[in-house]
């Protein structure tokens, strides 16, 4: 029964709820005509743990970690810039091709057009993978100045700092025609690195790092000294003429755009070291955050021991497989039991590649038992076998 309840994640959309179907309307019933060759079966679907996400709008539930960061984010630009800053928070995560790559000026060949690392609806239409989807249609309504916050999708791999559904900040301001350049980059990094300051302390060691996008040039990383380490925490630049002219904006003028994600800021300013938690409802973590805080630390209540099992399967020479896929099913299936997957063990032999990959199984609430886990791994070996262009072994 369990398992036969998990291999329904990738029910058609036609079955899903009605509330998730009114939220995509007439793009639905073009999603219910799926590929049905093996290697098509699980990519170009929405998972309906997906699709449970998009409703939840983390962002915008007061006292959540994200929402407290998000108006703070918000709070920080009102107090720079009186008034200027448009903001937006509730735009629909589900956008056209058009909005999400030919607007922004993304290459026919781009890694994120592939239906491996994005969720496609159908053909045209797709959960967005970043919010800067919205710049040009808000150009063309005459906005000049605007913040947005949303949740975006990416297919992507499975561990403590990535999650298929997150959430960003991007924005876009414009200047008065004539502005220079150099003006305008000027206040692109004053803005964001008082807003670094403002959040991470006036002692923070910061340094910028030439970026690349599509959609701004010259584009520039912020990243911030944490840990030890350098962090790249947002990515920015002067928006590029062709997506000015799109947005419908004059040639003379110019403006500069960023965007950053929410969880990667939050992990590192409230200590939470595992991602799943933002999606928790477990009292001991949401209640432990307060409005306007974003200074305190998480305090961890209990790391539960972990349970780890490996499979292994060939991949043929030709084979369609992507590490993508694979990691979409085990999330899906696993319902937020799993940490972590990594490839422990890769070899060819003849014709054929043996992948071997190690799932750590954990649950950040309670104790999992060794028959739940066997019960779940095995119906992971099933969908795996059942769905991927792979061999068990
Ligand atoms: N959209 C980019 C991403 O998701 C981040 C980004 C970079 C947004 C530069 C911007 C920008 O608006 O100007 O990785």
């Amino acid at each position: 029964m369990v398992c036969r309840l998990r291999l329904s994640t990738y029910m058609r959309l036609s079955t899903v709820t009605p509330a998730f179907r009114r939220l995509g309307r007439q793009t639905f019933s073009k999603a219910n005509v799926f590929h049905s060759d093996r290697s098509t079966t699980v990519r170009g679907r929405v998972p309906l743990s997906i699709w449970e996400k998009v409703t939840a709008q983390l962002h915008n539930q007061s006292l959540h970690p994200l929402n407290i960061l998000r108006r703070e984010i918000e709070a920080h630009f009102e107090k720079t810039y009186p008034s200027l800053f448009e903001l937006h928070s509730s735009l629909s995560p589900i956008v056209t091709t058009e909005q999400c790559f030919d607007h922004l000026l993304i290459p026919p060949s781009h890694t994120s057009r592939s239906p491996t690392d994005t969720y496609y609806i159908d053909k045209h239409t797709l959960l967005r993978p970043h919010m800067t989807v919205h710049d040009v249609p808000l150009l063309r309504g005459g906005s000049e100045a605007f913040l947005l916050c949303g949740d975006v999708y990416r297919r992507d791999s499975v561990d403590r700092t990535h999650y298929p559904v997150f959430h960003q900040i991007d924005a876009a301001r414009l200047f008065p025609c004539g502005t220079s350049q150099e003006y305008i980059v000027d206040d692109l990094k004053s803005s964001l690195s008082g807003l670094a300051h403002h959040l991470f302390g006036p002692e923070t060691r910061m340094r910028w790092v030439e970026g690349s996008f599509p959609f701004t040039s010259p584009s520039f990383e912020l990243e911030i000294f944490w840990r030890d380490e350098w962090l790249e925490v947002l990515g920015c630049g002067l928006i590029r003429r062709g997506v000015l002219q799109n947005g419908n904006v004059s040639n003379d003028v110019n403006g500069w755009a960023f965007g950053l994600g929410l969880e990667r800021l939050a992990m590192v300013l409230f200590e939470i070291p595992d991602i799943r938690l933002f999606w928790s409802r477990d009292t001991r973590f949401l209640d432990q955050f307060k409005d306007g805080d974003f200074q305190r630390k998480f305090k961890p209540f209990s790391a539960y021991p972990s349970i780890e099992k490996d499979i292994s399967f060939w991949i043929g020479e030709e084979s369609t497989f992507h590490e993508n896929d694979f990691h979409e099913i085990v999330r899906s299936l696993s319902e937020d039991l799993v940490e972590s997957v990594s490839m422990v063990d890769r070899y060819k032999r003849a014709e054929r590649t043996s992948l071997c990959f190690r799932i750590i199984y954990r649950s950040m609430e309670r104790s999992l038992t060794h028959v739940e886990i066997n019960e779940l791994h095995d119906s992971l070996r099933e969908f795996v076998a059942e769905t991927l262009p792979v061999t068990l072994r």
